[in-house]
């Protein structure tokens, strides 16, 4: 679907209030093939590929900010006619979730944060974006998808389930360099979102890996306890990717929370 912004791509499943799923980096809307296999009655998943990944191009280059991420996802939904929805971000999902929410507050009937955080990088975090860049200059994405794995995925998962690692390697390997590139920036460029936690006013679930190494359970705690609505699932043996890891607990601690949004 061409929007104002994008050729947008998009998954979707089921039938009813909206839940828009804003996937990781530098995955694509693939990632949430076990939450759009188990759309709970009422509900309609739908899941864009964010500008670069996926089936999504931008029209025109922007600032290349985090911003401009939130902005197509806000055209998106004007596009599909949908005023309002919960929104539901995985890690620079959840950072697009949060410029998005500065954005349009209205947008929002509901948040789910999964292994994300609010801080904007360290100085070492921004280095280590700059590396990542060099890094796939160099080598493409299967350097890239090597340095990550690690990180994404925990030991449990990448010794006892290679089916998922190889998912995700598959995932990575095949991103068009330019549109990681340019979502390398963009997150390294994020500002940083803790001052708005107190003012979001919509219901929100924060989900977390408990082996979490990008976005550490401390910080999804922090993140709840600044949240005024906010309800803390930790998915126990999970790493960064919880909905691949664990989808079926992912699963049900989204579904409680839809449950209670109707
Ligand atoms: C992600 O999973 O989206 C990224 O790892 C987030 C990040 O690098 O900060």
């Amino acid at each position: 679907m061409r929007t104002g912004r994008c050729d947008m791509a998009w998954l979707e499943a089921g039938a009813g209030w909206p839940v828009i799923l804003l996937h990781a980096f530098p995955l694509r809307a693939d990632m949430w093939r076990a939450q759009l296999e188990a759309v709970p009655p009422d509900w309609r998943f739908i899941a864009p590929d964010f500008r670069g990944f996926g089936g999504t191009r931008a029209l025109a280059a922007g600032d290349g900010g985090i911003d401009e991420y939130a902005a197509d996802i806000g055209d998106f939904m004007d596009c599909l006619k949908l005023e309002d929805a919960v929104i539901a971000g995985l890690s620079m999902g959840g950072y697009v979730a949060f410029a998005l929410y500065r954005q349009s507050p209205a947008r929002f009937n509901g948040l789910v944060l999964a292994d994300t955080r609010p801080q904007a990088d360290t100085p070492s975090g921004r280095e280590g974006r700059a590396a990542m860049r060099a890094l796939l200059a160099r080598e493409g994405t299967p350097a890239v998808a090597a340095q990550m794995l690690p990180k994404l995925l925990s030991p449990r998962a990448r010794s006892e389930d290679p089916a998922v690692a190889a998912y995700v390697r598959r995932l990575i390997e095949g991103a068009d360099p330019a549109g990681v590139d340019a979502a390398i920036a963009a997150m390294a460029d994020r500002p940083d979102s803790t001052p708005d936690l107190p003012r979001i006013a919509c219901a929100t679930l924060v989900l977390a890996g408990e082996l979490d190494e990008i976005t550490p359970v401390a910080d999804a705690r922090a993140m709840d306890a600044a949240l005024p609505r906010s309800t803390l699932t930790i998915l126990e043996g999970a790493g960064h990717l919880s909905n691949l890891e664990r989808p079926q607990v992912f699963n049900r601690a989204l579904g409680d929370f839809l449950l209670a949004r109707l």
